[in-house]
């Protein structure tokens, strides 16, 4: 196992003598050595250094984190130059092409890949969790019809922790995994109803018989009394675009968990703040602006112009650029084999032909080679969705259910960590000195 904060970073070891950094303050001339382990430095050591006693002592400011690691992870590795993509150290290619997604969500959970046993009891265990309290329907049901799923399933996901007040008590592992194994169970069922409810169908129960995948398309598709049947390329397709989704270390909607978890409120509270973050286009909103903009372009003669647009910064070229990735994302390329596996089953999207021809213009364009832009993981997952007939409005809480066995695993990650605290960051005060309340009727 290794350690790394940053790709330069040696492995775990205590920091030997040379492994310090030297820092000079030039306001006072004094000189700090500070212990450097995994290739950072803790931001509390900068505290010692100060002016005079009144001081504060030094910190470092770091708008939306870009160099500031928040934790020490043991479950997913990132390498954006070079576009890797590893849970528990196994590659996210392997993981698409060889295993399931309740066999990912028990890797990143446990740490190591089930025997055959440890597959089929988590996978029952799963199943005997998938239905949902009559209450939570009533939540479900008592929005409008026209409701964003997402926002349904954040409500839904929140609403959770009135049924199970024991899982505030955090401090008992078992507990915290039975928590974690209903959300798991839970979250497709609630997604399914999310979109019942905006197509004014009758909401349909899991069936403990049906894979994870499966279960998940009849209860958005089925009619009442109607068993769709599926292809099994379909059921496969969705399997691995959630094994894509599953996790991705430290992004918005996963520091939402961990920033939210580490009050010590219960998991149903801090997964539901995962689905709020997720929910903006910048983040699993994404996969959905992609098809607005595919729509919009409507046709490969109109791209030229679009480019010029994103170019004048007119718009975003969604479904480009990521904060980690400076290189392909490696998802995006099997995202990318299996649209085209799922087309062979549905029939071409058309909106593919001006995705492959937008992604080749834009990557030999000096704009987006000079940026670093390349496509990432929602470019074109939105396709797939699109041709298994769910709404743009779907996209993110598919999103959202692939995302739900990392927000877990990284939230009893936390729970479990002894360095962790209430999550609390500082911030430099640029408002005004302290000045005397005016009475209304001497304000202009
Ligand atoms: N289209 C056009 N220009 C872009 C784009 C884009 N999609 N992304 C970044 N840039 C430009 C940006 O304007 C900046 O240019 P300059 O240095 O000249 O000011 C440069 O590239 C660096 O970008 P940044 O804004 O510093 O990058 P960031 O790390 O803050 O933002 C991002 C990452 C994903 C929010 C951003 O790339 C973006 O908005 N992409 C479009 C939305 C999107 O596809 N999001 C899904 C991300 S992957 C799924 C997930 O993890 O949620």
């Amino acid at each position: 196992m290794t350690t790394k904060a940053t790709k330069r970073a040696p492995a775990k070891k205590a920091a030997a003598a040379s492994e310090t950094l030297t820092v000079t303050d030039n306001r006072t001339g004094k000189t700090y050595e500070l212990p450097i382990v995994d290739g950072t430095i803790k931001a509390t050591d900068l505290r010692t250094i100060k002016v005079d006693d009144d001081d504060f002592g030094m910190m470092t400011y770091d708008p939306a984190f870009m160099n500031t690691a928040s934790c020490r992870s043991a479950i997913t590795f990132i390498d954006g130059d070079v576009g890797i993509l590893r849970y528990r150290g196994y590659p996210i290619d392997q993981l698409a092409e060889k295993s399931s997604f309740l066999e990912v969500s028990y890797l990143l959970n446990y740490g190591e890949l089930p025997n055959k046993t440890q597959l089929s009891e988590w996978t029952q265990w799963i199943n005997a969790h998938a239905f949902v309290d009559e209450s939570i329907r009533s939540v479900v049901e008592g929005f409008r019809h026209d409701a964003h799923p997402m926002a349904v399933l954040q409500a839904a996901i929140g609403g959770l922790s009135t049924i199970y007040p024991e899982s505030k008590e955090l401090g008992d592992p078992d507990n915290r995994m039975q928590q974690i194994v209903r959300l798991m169970a839970k979250t497709p069922t609630i997604g399914a109803w999310a979109f019942r409810r905006n197509i004014g169908r009758a909401l349909l129960n899991p069936n403990p018989e049906r894979s994870y995948a499966s279960n998940l398309l009849h209860m958005m598709f089925d009619e009442s009394g109607i068993e769709y049947n599926f292809d099994p390329r379909i059921e496969r397709a969705l399997d691995i675009l959630l094994i894509l989704h599953a996790d991705h270390e430290q992004n918005c909607s996963t520091s939402a968990v961990r920033s939210v978890g580490s009050s010590e409120t219960d998991v149903y509270q801090a997964a539901s703040a995962g689905v709020a973050a997720l929910y903006g286009p910048l983040h699993g909103g994404a996969n959905e602006s992609v098809l607005k903009m595919l729509r919009r372009i409507g046709s490969k003669d109109n791209i030229p112009d679009f480019v010029q647009g994103v170019k004048e910064r007119r718009e975003l070229l969604m479904g480009f650029g990521h904060r980690v990735y400076k290189n392909y994302d490696p998802r995006a390329k099997i995202v990318h084999k299996t649209a085209h596996e799922v087309f062979e089953v549905t029939g071409v999207n058309p909106l593919l032909e001006i995705a492959v021809e937008l992604e080749k213009i834009a990557l030999e364009d000096e704009f987006f080679v000079a940026r670093k832009l390349y496509p990432n993981v929602d470019f074109y997952s939105g396709l797939i969705y699109e041709a298994l007939k769910l709404p743009a409005e779907m996209f993110t809480v598919m999103f959202a259910i692939g995302r739900m066995p990392g927000w877990l695993a990284q939230w009893n990650e936390l729970v479990g960590d002894s360095e962790q605290k209430i999550s609390r960051p500082r911030q430099i005060y640029v408002g005004y000195d302290e000045r005397n309340y005016v009475p209304m009727s001497k304000r202009k």
